[in-house]
């Protein structure tokens, strides 16, 4: 088991973006309901955002619900948005005192106000903080956050206040939820699956990717520096040659 002293603090990534996977088979193999599994997953999150903290990660940002998990059954999404709210207001200290400024990256209107007015409050209330930048992505989807990019882009178009050619991939990031932050260095995904799932699409294009089979609510303080640890073995070439780099 790998311990943060063999870390190379000269070489942690900047960001990090994680998919949670695996809360419900987690209660499930236990014969537990789903919600359950998102209960021990809040606390993972609590867990890896102080590790993160700690080992000076600049932005993270966890996929917490997707644009398409508002087809899950009721009572799981109304568990979801309750966990939701009791975490913000549970972790407001304790993000203020650890220098972490909380974003949301999606839909926020599309959530029930208590919800929202909780996420606008910490979000209020964090945004001066400067240690770290923690996103999360809340009623997120990778396809819908390009579409919304492209058609704010448009609109400019038509209205003359931007020229075509004046499009870049800079310009095209700055529309997206992400607008000034860097890529993510290192993409997880926990829970065994290898796909992503319509998160960060954009901005995943050189992210180091790491799967592991491990359920969220298991993912540990050791199991994030591991995924860590791998990154830091890899070379990121960018499409140019070994010798290159
Ligand atoms: C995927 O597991 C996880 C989610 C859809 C929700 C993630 C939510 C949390 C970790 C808790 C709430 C988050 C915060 C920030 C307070 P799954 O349900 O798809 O698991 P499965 O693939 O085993 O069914």
């Amino acid at each position: 088991m790998q311990t943060p002293a063999e870390i190379d603090t000269q070489n942690i990534p900047q960001h990090i973006a994680i998919i949670m996977d695996g809360n419900g088979r987690w209660a499930e193999n236990r014969n537990l309901p789903r919600a359950v599994g998102h209960k021990h997953g809040v606390k993972t999150v609590h867990d890896i955002v102080e590790a993160a903290r700690e080992l000076g990660v600049q932005v993270l940002t966890l996929y917490a619900f997707s644009t398409e998990n508002w087809q899950r059954p009721k009572v799981e999404v109304q568990a979801l948005m309750g966990l939701l709210k009791t975490y913000l207001q549970n972790e407001l200290e304790n993000l203020i005192r650890n220098d972490i400024q909380l974003r949301c990256l999606g839909e926020k209107a599309k959530f029930p106000e208590d919800v929202r007015e909780q996420l606008d409050r910490t979000i209020q209330k964090t945004a001066d903080r400067q240690g770290m930048i923690l996103n999360l992505a809340l009623s997120y989807g990778g396809r819908n956050e390009i579409l919304t990019a492209t058609k704010n882009i448009a609109k400019k178009c038509i209205a003359g206040t931007l020229e075509v050619d004046d499009i870049t991939e800079d310009l095209f990031s700055k529309y997206l939820y992400t607008t000034d932050l860097s890529d993510p260095d290192l993409l997880i995904r926990t829970g065994g699956e290898c796909r992503l799932s319509n998160f960060l699409l954009w901005q995943a294009s050189y992210s180091e990717l790491y799967f592991t089979d491990i359920l969220w609510p298991d993912f540990s303080k050791d199991d994030f520096t591991a995924a860590i640890k791998d990154y830091q073995i890899r070379q990121r070439r960018f499409g140019k040659t070994g010798s290159q780099v």
